[in-house]
């Protein structure tokens, strides 16, 4: 059984620790939060015992830290759990800083221990069989890669001033998805973007509408697309095509029943958003981290993922700054 170290019990923290729980081949053995009663309810509800972070890191009875805190705190308790030996899952962002990203992959190097970072996308069940049959050769060699994501609405506005932006907070999800369907690296990034569903959203110096352009060193192209606002819910769709056929996968609507009369066909809404859409893919993330611990795999997406995808978000936001396609080393 393995013993979790869980730090953050809020959102994110809440659907890892439940999985853990519930995996039968792990458990949560402590629980760290800045706010004393989300520690203590969500530590009642998954049968763990409440601690500080740092008693968690150095904990000979913990053998494995999931790091669910805000963004800011990442790079640090990776660091910290790094140099007390231990494998680590961490929420993305590593930062929004590539230099902290950089810098905190050097000590997880030095130690050689296991960091593996949470881009859930990965692990949806149709997104991950989708890029199974690419690599199958189901399309043939890969040509172009259309990435739609679309939230129900936009997030308040404390949260955008503090989430360095749209291409560093929504469409990195968008940008580590195009990696592992195209599986190149981008070396050049054309963004646009505005504000069109929330004026507030462009005065605080971000987007609420956004496209990406982006080019491989072969010259496989992916292009991006995201949006504050989806009227129908939280639209999630990809699309491959290659030399020999095209893969796609779409919406989860929340029942399969449809009805039909003399106005047409019509389906129910699709699944509203994050936790109810990507609830499979988070579970399967967090089982994939148990075994590969357990069982001395190799884990996916590494640190290095989460640099690449940063590095992206970046060259996205400068172009959308200057207005210029911007290379990516
Ligand atoms: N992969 C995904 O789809 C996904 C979805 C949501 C959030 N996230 C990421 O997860 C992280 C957390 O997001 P959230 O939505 O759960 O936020 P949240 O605010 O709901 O939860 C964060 C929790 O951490 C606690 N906290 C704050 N500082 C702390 C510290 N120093 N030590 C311990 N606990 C601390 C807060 O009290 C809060 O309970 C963010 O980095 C976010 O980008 C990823």
């Amino acid at each position: 059984m393995l013993r979790f170290g869980v730090l953050g019990a809020g959102r994110i923290g809440k659907v890892h620790a439940r999985t853990i729980a519930a995996s039968g081949k792990a458990k949560v053995a402590y629980l760290a939060d800045a706010l004393p009663k989300a520690a203590a309810d969500l530590a009642a509800e998954v049968g763990a015992r409440v601690a500080s972070v740092e008693d968690i890191i150095k904990a000979k009875d913990v053998d494995a830290i999931l790091i669910a805190t805000p963004t800011p705190f990442h790079a640090e308790q990776i660091e910290a759990g790094s140099n007390a030996g231990k494998p680590v899952l961490c929420e993305k962002p590593v930062s929004l800083s590539v230099e902290r990203i950089e810098q905190c992959l050097k000590v997880v190097e030095k130690n050689k221990t296991t960091l593996m970072i949470g881009f859930n996308r990965r692990f949806d069940p149709s997104f991950a069989a989708l890029q199974k049959r690419l690599r199958d050769g189901a399309v043939g060699s890969v040509e172009m890669a259309t990435i739609i994501s679309r939230d129900p609405g936009p997030p308040p506005m404390d949260y955008v001033k503090l989430s360095g932006g749209l291409f560093r907070d929504m469409m990195i999800h968008d940008l580590d998805l195009a990696r592992f369907l195209v599986g190149e690296e981008f070396t050049v990034v054309n963004a646009l973007g505005a504000s069109l569903v929330d004026k507030a959203i462009g005065a605080a110096g971000d987007v609420d509408t956004a496209a990406v352009h982006m080019q491989t060193a072969s010259g496989k192209i992916c292009v991006i697309t995201n949006s504050r606002r989806a009227t129908y819910g939280y639209d999630q769709r990809i699309e491959v095509h290659g030399s020999k056929g095209m893969l796609r996968a779409g919406n989860i609507h929340n029942t399969t029943v449809e009805l039909a009369n003399g106005e047409g066909f019509r389906e129910d809404p699709i699944l509203n958003f994050f936790t109810e859409r990507y609830g499979q893919a988070y579970a399967n993330e967090v089982l994939t981290f148990i075994d590969a611990v357990t069982n001395g795999k190799t884990v996916a997406p590494s640190g290095f993922d989460g640099l690449q995808a940063q590095k992206l978000a970046d060259a996205a936001t400068l172009s959308w700054q200057t207005g210029a396609p911007v290379k990516v080393s």
